[in-house]
């Protein structure tokens, strides 16, 4: 569903992703881990064209993200959904409203065409309760539901999420992951940055070490955390949990 090959990202004279080449197969959750500054983020905004690869091909279901321009990228985009650690919706608008409006303004829908999928995905994150509320009145982990309903709204055909339970309280972390566990069991191929390994030994089909902005290291959970071969990966590891459990 989505193939990277040799994608490679420099700012000025930094580079930052060195020939990455990932596939992530249809309905896959790939898992992203790695130190700060690793390139996690990089590739995924390459994925949807936040960054600009400097070179390197990027495919979405045999369609290249790399060669589109104008429209065509617009059109790209809107099969990428993305969550981000931040939520930003928008503060004066209800709940209903924020999930509605990229779908009436890029996909054109029928106000009450939008309303209908915005309720629906609002009920599918158990949010459907809070739709004339304002995203001030809700706690962070529903803000984070409703951006996810939000870009479900719009029939993407992968999900990208970039730590979307990092800004959350501990206590909020827990509904968050139980709605992109929900959206897995589903068949929905999601590329996932985050520091939760338990979510990942959980729900990740594979796990991917970023170090450098290089992949050091691909492989299943139990691959990645129980018999990590690199030097790299295995200190990351044990930074991770000094007691080594
Ligand atoms: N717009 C930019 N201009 C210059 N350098 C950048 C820019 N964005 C990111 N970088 C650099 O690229 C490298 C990778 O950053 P990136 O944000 O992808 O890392 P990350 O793995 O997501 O880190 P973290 O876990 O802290 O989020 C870092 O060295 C960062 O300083
Ligand atoms: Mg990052």
């Amino acid at each position: 569903m989505i193939e990277i090959n040799k994608l490679e990202k420099c700012f000025g004279d930094t580079q930052v992703l060195t020939s990455i080449d990932l596939r992530v197969n249809r309905g896959e959750l790939v898992f992203v881990i790695g130190p700060s500054g690793s390139g996690k983020s990089t590739m995924l905004r390459c994925c949807n064209r936040l960054e600009e690869p400097t070179s390197g091909s990027i495919l979405l279901d045999g369609e290249h993200v790399t060669d589109c321009r104008g429209r065509a990228l617009d059109r790209m985009r809107l099969k990428i959904g993305m969550v981000f650690q931040g939520f930003h919706l928008y503060p004066h608008k209800s709940v209903l409203a924020n999930v509605m409006l990229a779908q009436v303004k890029a996909l054109k829908r029928s106000r009450s065409e939008a309303e209908a999928r915005a309720m629906e995905m609002l009920d599918h994150v158990g949010l459907a309760h809070k739709a004339s509320a304002m995203p001030s009145e809700l706690s962070g982990g529903q803000q984070q539901r409703v951006a996810i309903a939000r870009a479900l709204a719009l029939d993407p055909k992968v999900m990208l999420f970039d730590e979307p339970t990092s800004a959350l309280d501990p206590e909020l972390v827990g509904s968050v992951l139980k709605v992109m566990k929900q959206l897995r069991d589903e068949g929905m191929t999601m590329v996932v940055v985050s520091h939760e390994m338990n979510f990942a030994r959980e729900a990740a089909d594979r796990v991917v070490f970023m170090d450098g902005g290089v992949v050091v290291e691909v492989g299943t959970p139990e691959e990645i955390f129980g018999n990590p071969k690199s030097e790299r990966l295995r200190a990351f590891l044990s930074r991770l949990q000094p007691s080594g459990a």
